[in-house]
């Protein structure tokens, strides 16, 4: 009898010495363990993330995916980060599942705010902790924000169009603007950034106001059909202000048509390869590079703190109108990048010298001093 108790006893030491080594914060346990045991701190819970789709921005799946996993692997939490694919049904089954599954906390790129916040209420009615990762859900219920100053990328997106117009010499440009999807609170915020740059010289006269849209989901595509619209309408549109690189794209794609690429200057954001070799090209004049690695570790961060049943703090806030509540922020800043400091994003680790600098643009990457 003594025997079996001692065994016992024995067994419970060792199990919860494991327990309390994969528990560590040394960050340097598996990837999927968390730790335990009674002399352990708490074992973290689950980790779910759910990201919006893979079309209206490379980012999603190249960065986010990417920064968000190795800051979780690196502090040896659970998690499971999962895409929608831009369908909003899919979004809420992915968080009924990951909160059956055990999610303690849940972090979103909202679809639109309505389904956003109908995944945020419930998760909270459940006991779990909810993040708002890079779009804010107006009318919502997260626990935290995190994001880039979104009002700033708007701005250096119009101060980078003036920049460029200013460059051409271009007089009197007429200019087109193809906002990002009406649904996504980033594009309303970008929207006023550069709205607050353009229509001072629109009221002076300086610039001429021409053809403004949204984009529905940013859906690449259709912002093709809308541009092509735009220039049967007004031939002379001078300048474009495209919200993202995928954007911007799609009306380069229609300019090149025309022959017009490289003379009307075209804005864009997000650092995409595709977006920074448009502007190696000479077809696209800026874009907007946004840390995402910091945004991401920043989410990661209180994701991890949170599943730790811990509060953490934070500096920033947030007002979102709909709710009329201010919600704890962390927000990054954004740079503009031109031609010149193209190099910037690569020695940010951002894209690679390889990914970017194929054989087409091996000479531009050159004259931009990429090496
Ligand atoms: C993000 C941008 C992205 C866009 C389309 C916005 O909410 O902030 O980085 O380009 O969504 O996915």
């Amino acid at each position: 009898m003594r025997k079996r108790i001692f065994t016992l006893a024995a067994g419970v030491a060792a199990l919860s010495l494991g327990l309390t080594a994969c528990g560590s914060d040394s960050g340097t346990t598996s990837a999927q363990e968390g730790g335990g045991g009674a002399s352990a701190p708490a074992k973290p819970g689950k980790i779910g993330v759910i990201l919006p789709d893979s079309k209206s921005s490379a980012r999603w799946e190249t960065a986010d995916r990417k920064y968000l996993t190795e800051a979780f692997q690196a502090a040896g939490v659970e998690f499971d980060i999962q895409n929608a694919q831009g369908d909003k049904n899919q979004f809420q089954t992915i968080a009924d599942q990951m909160i059956t599954n055990g999610a303690t906390v849940l972090m979103i790129t909202n679809l639109d705010s309505g389904t956003g916040k109908a995944v945020l209420d419930k998760a909270k009615s459940q006991g779990v902790a909810t993040i708002d990762y890079d779009r804010l859900t107006l009318g919502g219920s997260a626990s935290y924000y995190v994001s880039f100053d979104n009002t700033k990328v708007g701005q250096l997106q119009g101060e980078g169009l003036v920049k460029c117009l200013t460059d051409k010499k271009v007089e009197k440009p007429i200019i087109a603007r193809l906002n990002g999807s009406p649904t996504d609170n980033n594009a309303t915020l970008f929207k006023q950034g550069y709205d607050g740059v353009l229509k001072p010289k629109f009221d002076s006269g300086e610039y001429v106001e021409g053809p403004d849209q949204w984009v529905p989901d940013w859906d690449n595509a259709q912002a093709a059909t809308i541009f092509e619209q735009m220039l049967t309408q007004q031939p002379k549109i001078a300048g474009v202000l495209a919200a993202n690189d995928g954007l911007g794209n799609a009306v380069i794609t229609i300019l090149k048509k025309q022959n017009l690429n490289g003379k009307v200057p075209v804005t864009g954001q997000d650092a995409t390869v595709q977006g920074l070799q448009n502007i190696l090209a000479g077809d696209q004049c800026m874009t907007v590079y946004k840390a995402i690695k910091k945004e991401a570790d920043a989410a990661a961060r209180l994701a991890i703190a949170l599943a730790k049943g811990e509060q953490p703090a934070v500096s920033q806030s947030v007002h979102d109108p709909e709710g009329n509540r201010d919600v704890p922020a962390v927000l990054e800043e954004p740079q503009a990048i031109f031609f010149e400091n193209v190099k910037d994003v690569v020695a940010d680790g951002f894209v690679t010298k390889e990914e970017l600098c194929t054989d087409e643009f091996a000479d531009k990457c050159k004259e931009a001093g990429i090496e």
